[in-house]
């Protein structure tokens, strides 16, 4: 079957389309034949091999060829003899981590939902990731509650944009964005109350409950003028390139100096679960989650979507598209 793999840390280009054997089906997982996935930066985080330090847990070298890709949609070829919440021909989202860039992908149940029959694959494809951080953001570590006033930094990205309507969803009374002035029409049509152009030095003033951040360019200082009483920074990720520790380093600096502070700021380490991939779905079908798919690309040219991606503006989502429903 063919997926797109790399059997070294490579960025883009060295990625390559191969006939690799189909996965084995443990009794405990679903085999699914992908329709669509749908692209996150993780993805190339995994095949860089970047930050380093990651390379402590996914190995120093790539010892055997990886399948890239985390976040796919499908439909479910077989399914494990333990298995009993899917059956084939079930049409299903979810996020595996690797080998979501492949005609069949093996997924854990914990790790899948049932996609609703008028979601499109590519839909699907483009929610679980971005979504499921974006939900914890708000809910868990933001601790969003009913009337809550929201920014989201960062809006326009995968999980901005998310964030955005989930923030709605969850019952904020208020959702203010900070994102470049070209996204800025799309991320107010996503029912965004204000939007400030970081590009032209438009600063939100608050005051806010929540601030989910997706770029971590704001000092706490900047941030804590902005945070009404008890309001917390939740932050996702933060644009850093250094190669050793990445994004960790911005982390580490927001956390330190947000203890200096006294500000409430928690990082975000989402987690897939198949309750919130429940509740994702849930408002995908009732419309109050709508991911906004930038483009979507036929497997052939998968490569140019993951450096499309790696060039960090992403709007929206964008989905390579695997196979044939
Ligand atoms: N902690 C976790 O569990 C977790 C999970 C998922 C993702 N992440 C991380 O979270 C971050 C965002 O992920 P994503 O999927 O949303 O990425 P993405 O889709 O690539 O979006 C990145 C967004 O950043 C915006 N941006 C770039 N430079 C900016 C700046 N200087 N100021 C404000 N916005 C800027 C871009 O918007 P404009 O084009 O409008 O500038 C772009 O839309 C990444 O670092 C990712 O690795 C963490």
């Amino acid at each position: 079957m063919r997926a797109l793999t790399y059997d070294r840390y490579t960025d883009a280009s060295g990625l390559e389309q191969s006939d690799i054997p189909v996965p084995e089906l443990p009794a405990d997982r679903v085999l699914v034949r992908v329709v669509a996935a749908g692209l996150n930066p993780f993805d190339w985080h995994m095949y860089r091999g970047e930050p380093y330090f990651m390379r402590l847990q996914e190995g120093f070298t790539v010892r055997e060829r990886r399948t890239a890709g985390a976040d796919f949609a499908g439909v479910v070829e077989a399914t494990g003899s333990e298995v009993r919440d899917f059956a084939p021909g079930d049409r299903v989202f979810g996020d595996i981590g690797n080998g979501a860039l492949s005609e069949l992908a093996v997924a854990r149940v914990t790790s899948l939902a049932k996609l609703p029959e008028e979601i499109s694959f590519e839909i699907g494809a483009a929610t679980p990731m971005a979504g499921l951080t974006a939900l914890q953001a708000l809910r868990d570590a933001g601790g969003l509650t009913e009337g809550a006033r929201v920014l989201v930094w960062g809006a326009s990205g995968g999980v901005g944009h998310l964030a955005v309507q989930l923030a709605r969803a969850l019952g904020a009374s208020r959702v203010d964005a900070v994102c470049s002035g070209r996204n800025a029409a799309m991320v107010r049509a996503l029912g965004a109350d204000s939007v400030f152009d970081y590009t032209a030095d438009e600063r939100p003033t608050g005051p806010y409950d929540v601030v989910v951040d997706t770029v971590a360019t704001a000092s706490v200082a900047t941030l804590k003028r902005m945070l009404a009483p008890g309001g917390r920074v939740a932050t996702v990720g933060g644009i850093s390139r250094g190669r050793v520790l990445g994004p960790a380093t911005v982390a580490v600096r927001r956390l330190a100096s947000a203890k200096l502070q006294r500000t409430d700021a928690r990082m975000v380490m989402a987690r897939v679960a198949a309750a919130d991939l429940d509740l994702l779905a849930a408002l995908l079908a009732d419309g109050r989650l709508c991911p906004v798919v930038d483009r979507v690309y036929p497997f052939d040219d998968a490569v140019e979507a993951l450096t499309a991606l790696e060039g960090g503006h992403v709007r929206g989502k964008l989905v390579v598209r695997v196979g044939d429903a």
